[in-house]
């Protein structure tokens, strides 16, 4: 099943163009190891759900194939000039589509990775089913979000979610992210460890939650 393509207006596209300037010194110093934590022993067929701009593409280092997804034209124009950047490594393609509907079979999948993306989808709960529906068995659902946090943090993160929703890609931080990820019912969690976000400088995006999860349930109508 097919959904239409998001609308895409002259704030998204800004912040597609401005994404990797942006984050270059976050990325460098924070974001990169934990990256490569995450991803760089994932083996066999990988799908990234919001690749944006492929932030992740540099980090993968024992998959066979990496199908990077992304339904903003913007986002994907930065992904694909990554990609012909490249030269050798491991087979990778860019393609157009939303983590709710995910162009791959059931039970296809041996890894899906979800870095900075739940916060920005349109359906959570759908776009976790559709992971859930193309993993194999034992496949890892791979995640690095933002989720809302406690007391002041929450304050602020419902302060604020309206201007990044307008200026952050629709970027909410006010949604718990952390307990929809454990709906998933994983077996088991690998949780990869994020340095305590006192260190960080200009990342407003806190609690960071970062894991490996494996044994998902299926969903209900599978
Ligand atoms: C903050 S960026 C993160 C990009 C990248 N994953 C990273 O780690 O840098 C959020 C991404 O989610 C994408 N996105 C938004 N809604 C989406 C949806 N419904 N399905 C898939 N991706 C979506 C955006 O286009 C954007 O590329």
């Amino acid at each position: 099943m097919s959904l239409p393509p998001l609308a895409e207006d002259r704030r998204s596209r800004r912040f597609a163009d401005g994404y990797d300037r942006v984050f270059a010194e976050v990325e460098r110093t924070f974001l990169g190891p934990i990256r490569t934590r995450l991803v760089g022993q994932l083996t066999g067929r990988v799908a990234e759900i919001g690749a944006g701009t492929g932030a992740n593409v540099r980090h993968y280092a024992a998959a066979d194939h990496v199908t990077l997804v992304e339904p903003f034209p913007a986002m994907r124009t930065h992904l694909q000039r990554r990609l012909d950047g490249r030269q050798g490594g491991i087979p990778m393609e860019a393609v157009d589509g939303r983590a709710e509907a995910l162009p791959f079979e059931d039970g296809s999948l041996d890894a899906v990775v979800s870095t900075l993306v739940l916060c920005s989808v349109a359906d959570v709960e759908r776009a976790l089913a559709e992971v859930s529906r193309v993993l194999a068995p034992g496949g890892v659902f791979a995640y690095l979000e933002h989720s809302r946090g406690r007391g002041v943090k929450r304050l602020v993160q419902t302060a604020i979610t309206p201007l990044t929703i307008r200026y952050a890609g629709g970027c909410r931080h006010d949604r718990d992210l952390a307990t929809a990820i454990a709906g998933l019912g994983a077996a088991r969690v690998e949780e990869v460890r994020v340095p305590s976000p006192l260190q960080v400088r200009l990342l407003p995006e806190w609690p960071l939650i970062a894991g490996r999860a494996t044994g998902l349930a299926q969903p209900a109508d599978h």
